[in-house]
Order: structure tokens, then sequence, then C-alpha cells
């Protein structure tokens, strides 16, 4: 069998297959499908220092091939997620990785710092696309500046492995990764939600309440792809999350090959729950198929220039 291991800035993940944050819960909600203690890391609900309640409905909405989403990061606040949560998922056995949204710098770093009191959070990953307050509300992830400040501050404040959530709402992703890896994330999952929108022809309105949304699922995946292509050639020593449409093993495999070290599940889950086993399963199988005794022999495979 295949070794399914992933190390992250110190820690090996036992399998590279994730969950992406705000599709798996708080990580414990799935157990009834499957044991998620089997997947290599749950990335959390998005945490905000305090508790939110998220934006008004509609907030949901099925697009073709995809999802629209205008959550608004519903969640009960890092306190007590670290101090009620976190000690139920160790106790199953359930690898937690902590995504957090701070509204400035500031907040971002103290919610870091907060992490490194909880031996269950094994890693912290940053979601960047959030709304900077300071900025008139602009995401974060949007400018070079703001993403070299967040990380910079979380790796001071953070004793754990860090990982950066790109957005993809930019014009040059390789920009955004080479700022986040100068400034010290060990991972960078790449990448977040595409901004779209819907509009109800009947209320000659917005369909979501919020106007705008993030688009996910497979109507993603080639742009997902193509920006896991493009920082894994600029910066092949980088690891990278990959994250945007993944509902199959070969979709998994196209990013292992595009230069993705580990993915991350969402969407799919919502259609096929237990999506995750299946695509662990089916990665041990190619591996074995193929003759391969690591799956990280499959990341890059298909760059150009590097296989
Ligand atoms: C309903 C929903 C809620 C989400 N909430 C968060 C969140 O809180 N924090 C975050 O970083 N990403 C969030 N995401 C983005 C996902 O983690 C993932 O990066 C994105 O959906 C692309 O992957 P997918 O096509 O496999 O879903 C959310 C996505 C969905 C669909």
């Amino acid at each position: 069998m295949a070794e399914m291991t992933l190390k992250i800035g110190g820690h090996a993940f036992k399998n590279p297959v994730f969950t992406a944050s705000g599709t798996f819960g708080y990580g414990d909600e799935y157990e009834d499908i499957f044991d998620p203690a089997l997947l290599g890391a749950v990335c959390s609900k998005g945490l905000t220092r305090f508790p939110r309640e998220g934006n008004a409905p509609p907030r949901l909405m099925e697009t073709p091939a995809g999802l629209l989403n205008s959550v608004g990061l519903q969640n009960m606040g890092i306190e007590p997620f670290i101090c009620e949560k976190v000690p139920q998922l160790i106790e199953k056995g359930i690898s937690v990785i902590a995504n957090i949204a701070g509204h400035s710098t500031e907040e971002f770093a103290e919610m870091a710092s907060l992490c490194n009191e909880s031996p269950g959070i094994l890693a912290v990953e940053l979601n960047v696309s959030c709304p900077n307050v300071k900025e008139g509300g602009m995401a974060f992830g949007i400018r070079r500046q703001s993403v070299s400040e967040i990380t910079g501050a979380c790796r001071k404040a953070l004793q754990k492995p860090l990982i950066v959530k790109l957005s993809p709402n930019v014009t040059d992703i390789t920009e955004m990764a080479e700022a986040a890896l100068e400034s010290g994330a060990d991972a960078l999952t790449v990448a977040n939600t595409l901004l779209g929108m819907a509009i109800d022809v009947e209320k000659r309105a917005p369909a979501i309440h919020n106007v705008f949304a993030g688009l996910s699922g497979p109507a993603v995946k080639p742009v997902a792809l193509r920006m896991v292509y493009q920082v894994k050639k600029a910066f092949p020593h980088a690891v990278i999350l990959a994250s945007g449409g993944i509902v199959s093993t070969r979709d998994a495999l196209e990013f292992f090959m595009a230069g993705a070290s580990g993915i991350q599940i969402g969407t799919g889950l919502f259609r096929t729950p237990d999506l995750p086993l299946r695509i662990i399963r089916g990665l041990e199988e190619f591996c074995d198929e193929n003759g391969m005794r690591t799956v990280s022999g499959l990341t890059g495979l298909a760059i150009k220039e590097m296989s």
C-alpha cells in the first residue's frame, strides 16, 4: 500500500485528503456516515473572534455545476470552539485544522495565538478572503501587502504549522502566493470561492440577500486547477492544498499532477457525503496500480519542465 502521509510545517497528517472549511461543520457532524478520524484533517468552519449569526437568507443557491454561498461566517466563535468543541474532537481522534477569519491583522494574530493553547489544533488556516474592516471592507486576500501583513503577524504569534488560504479573485495568484510564502506560510490552500451572483428575474432583484456570493463546485475546477499549476510552477517547493470542485478521484489526481500535495473536499460532500473516503481509497488504488510507493510522487507530474 502506498505511503499516504503529508507533512506540513513539521506535522505529519495521516493522509492528504482534508475536508474544506464551511462544508463539514466543526468536525463530527458527519460521524453517522463515516469516521472523520480517517481523514487527513478536518478544516473547521471559519472561526471569528466572537460568535456570528451570518448573513440573512437567501444565502445559498445552486447553479449549473456549482453552488453560490453567502453564509457570512456563521460560527460559535473561536473560544467556545477551543474550549468546548476541540476536546470532543481530540477524544474521537479527529485531526483538526482551525480556519480563522479576522477583521484586522491584530485580530488574526490574536486568534492565531489563542490556537497555541489548544493541543488538539494541529495547524491554522488563514481565510484571507474576508473583509478588512479598516480598509472599507475590501478582502485582505486581493492585496499583496495585506496578505504579507496577516501572514507575518500570524507567523510570529503561532507556534504551529501555518496555512494561508488564497483568494482566487485576483489577477495574478502567484503574487499572493509569493507574499504568503515569503512571510512564513508553511502551506497554501489554492483557492477559496470565486465571487459570483445570480438574479431572481421574477423579483427583478439579486437572488442572494447579500447580492454577491462565493461560487464553488465543479464549475470552478478548471480555474482552481490552473491556479494550483501556476503556483507550483512558480514556487516548486510550495506545499499546496487544492480546493475547488473536487468530486471524484480523477479530479483529485488532476490536482496532484498539477502540483498539489493535498486536497480539500467541499461542495462535493453535499451530494456524496462519504466522498473523502472514496477518494482516499481511489488514490491508494491508483498508486498501487501504477507502482507508486508514495502519494507524494504524484505531485506536479503533469507540470511541463518539472516532469
Ligand atoms: C457553504 C460553504 C461555506 C464555506 N465557508 C467557508 C469558510 O467559513 N471559510 C473558508 O475559508 N472557506 C469557506 N468555504 C470555501 C470552501 O472551503 C472551499 O474552499 C470552496 O468551496 C471550494 O471548494 P469546493 O468547490 O470543493 O467546495 C465555504 C464553502 C461553502 C460551499
